[in-house]
């Protein structure tokens, strides 16, 4: 594991990196004014509604509400998590990724990897090479319909069945790192993968990380995969990812089948948007994947019992996916077939028609937890909410979660039960910032202008401010506002909307930090200051109420009795 990335030196990059500059280089700008526009990236649209301001170093799209800084930039444009979309805005500066452990050691761990990808690169090829010249591995594919261009887009290969054939061309260190050769207790070696069509397999940026391999024949086991590599993590990878987004960066929907097979044979009749789960179950980490491309997924399964099974277990992880805006469908095939002989038989038609029909997710579960139960029975109700909660406890909170629930309570009669009560209220929506939602008021307009101009942190400072006792709607996030800019000498509101990334108050900062106020450049402080002041008089003004009204009540101890004869006076 190498460390993790300091603090400093991503406030130092989102200083270093100019956002117009870094968008332009994806998406062509045009200077309007004081911002820069273009179609938005994040929808489809006729007129330009995204703009960057480079003051702020900040883009926003008034169609779709996307908005950030230049990491939000790359995550969402290219699909990044944000470690990558660090590692990518540093190679667009050109600076090193400062890590927190000795930089000497990570230093060298990534020559490593860049050597064990430079060697994947070079296996590869040398597969496909072995391909050209082993004519039985080329009727093989032949015999199974497999189409040269399908065969070239997907890098296919022949590892040729022999014991050296990797350990005499390459570094036999490398080749063990990277899973291609199995070293014996005796320090003999030999290659994995010996006779075996080869699939290999891309990460999304198009590095190579793992193979699959199929035997010609009905020889066990007929598939081979890379064993886990510091490359190579089955969990959190899937099959044609990289071959899928080339074609279409925001696919629909995305269709998961289970094999290498039946990726190969969906992406030649048509169906593209198309990922295979490397021979384990799906995983949360597939399915956070995959909802970063696309809002649907289909998870397609063969119709036996195994393939029944598997469509249970993806419940176990769909469950905790479902946010907002996300869903999943179930698709099961006729028995007997897996998609590859399916679409082969029924062509391109009739395989989507198939896809369009797979099933909701929320009836797929409610027919599954539904089978042997009987309902007109209490112990059938009862088996099953304490079958069906434990799934529906895990869905995040939402619509989907609501109705889910309601389904739950409809159909075991459980309408008032204080079970499922107490588990709805458990998960009862947080409150939200105290912001008021609509109205430009004092507190929005202060928020909003200090994000959008960190240095109106120096008007406030003048003001000499006693906060003791002060109320206002939104105070505790203006405040916790301020502390970071000062604390962490934030010089734009990038860098300042960065410290918010993943806390309660991201959504606030972010709709706050692109709130168009209208004052123009020179009045900026003059209403930042007048909003500030409107508010700051109101919260005093409500503290003098309040200690007045307990002054005649209970009566103020010394501190209060001070507070109240300053306010007074500075009134
Ligand atoms: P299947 O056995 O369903 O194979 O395995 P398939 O995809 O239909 O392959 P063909 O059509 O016979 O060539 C589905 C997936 O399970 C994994 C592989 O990822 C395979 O694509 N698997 C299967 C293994 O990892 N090892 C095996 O021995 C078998
Ligand atoms: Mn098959």
């Amino acid at each position: 594991m190498s460390g993790r990335i300091s603090r400093e030196f991503i406030d130092d990059l989102l200083v270093r990196v100019d956002l117009v500059d870094l968008i332009d280089s994806h998406v062509p700008l045009r200077k309007t004014g004081t911002n820069y526009v273009a179609r938005c990236p994040f929808h489809t649209e006729k007129t330009p509604s995204f703009s960057v301001n480079r003051n702020k170093q900040f883009f926003h799209c008034f169609g779709c509400g996307a908005s950030g800084n230049a990491i939000s930039f790359l995550m969402d444009f290219s699909h990044l998590d944000f470690v990558e979309a660090v590692e990518d805005l540093a190679s667009f500066a050109g600076v090193p990724v400062q890590r927190e452990v000795e930089g000497h050691q990570v230093e060298q761990k990534k020559e490593d990897l860049k050597s064990l990808y430079t060697l994947m690169d070079q296996v590869a090829a040398f597969y496909i090479e072995q391909l050209r010249v082993t004519p039985k591995a080329v009727d093989y594919l032949k015999a199974r319909s497999v189409k040269a261009h399908i065969a070239r887009d997907f890098m296919m290969g022949y590892a040729p069945d022999a014991w050296n054939a990797l350990s005499e061309r390459f570094n036999q260190k490398n080749l063990i790192d990277a899973g291609l050769l199995v070293a014996k207790e005796g320090g003999q070696v030999y290659d994995r993968f010996r006779g075996r069509i080869m699939f290999p397999i891309r990460d999304k940026r198009a590095r190579i990380i793992g193979f699959g391999g199929r035997v010609l024949d009905d020889a066990l086991p007929k598939y081979l995969n890379s064993p886990e590599t510091s490359l190579f993590h089955k969990g959190k990878e899937v099959y044609g990812l990289y071959e899928l987004l080339e074609k279409n960066s925001k696919p629909q929907s995305i269709l998961i089948v289970e094999g290498y097979m039946d990726v190969i044979a969906l992406v030649q009749y048509g169906v593209g948007n198309v990922v295979a789960a490397l021979g384990t179950a799906t995983s949360q980490a597939h399915l956070d994947l995959l909802f970063r491309f696309s809002s649907e997924l289909v998870f397609c399964f063969d119709g036996d019992k195994a393939g029944r099974e598997a469509a249970w277990r993806v419940m176990d992880s769909a469950f905790s996916s479902l946010k907002e805006g996300r869903s999943c469908r179930i698709m099961m095939l006729p028995q007997g077939h897996d998609p590859d002989s399916l679409v082969r038989k029924e062509g391109l038609e009739g395989f989507t028609a198939r896809v369009q029909s797979a099933q909701g997710l929320s009836d797929y579960f409610f027919e599954h937890v539904l089978q042997g139960l009987k309902l007109s029975e209490m112990e059938g109700r009862a088996q099953l909410v304490s079958k069906a909660l434990p799934y529906l406890e895990r869905l995040p909170e939402g619509v989907f979660r609501e109705m889910m629930f309601d389904r739950l309570k409809g159909l075991s009669g459980m309408t008032a039960l204080s079970a499922l009560d107490s588990v709805a209220i458990t998960y009862a929506p947080r409150k939200l910032p105290q912001l008021a939602p609509n109205r430009l008021s004092s507190s929005r307009v202060a928020i909003a202008l200090l994000l959008q101009n960190p240095e109106l942190v120096e008007s406030v400072e003048q003001k000499n401010i006693d906060w003791s006792g002060l109320e206002f709607r939104g105070i505790e996030l203006f405040r916790n506002i301020l502390q970071v800019i000062l604390d962490k000498r934030v010089v734009n509101t990038a860098v300042l909307i960065e410290y918010y990334r993943d806390s309660d108050e991201e959504k606030a900062v972010k709709a706050l930090a692109q709130l168009d106020v209208f004052v123009s450049d020179e009045k900026i402080e003059e209403v930042f200051c007048d909003a500030l002041d409107v508010l700051l008089k109101q919260a005093r003004e409500a503290s003098i109420a309040r200690l007045q009204v307990k002054a005649q009540g209970k009566g103020l101890d010394a501190q209060e009795q001070e507070r109240l004869v300053n306010m007074l006076s500075n009134k």
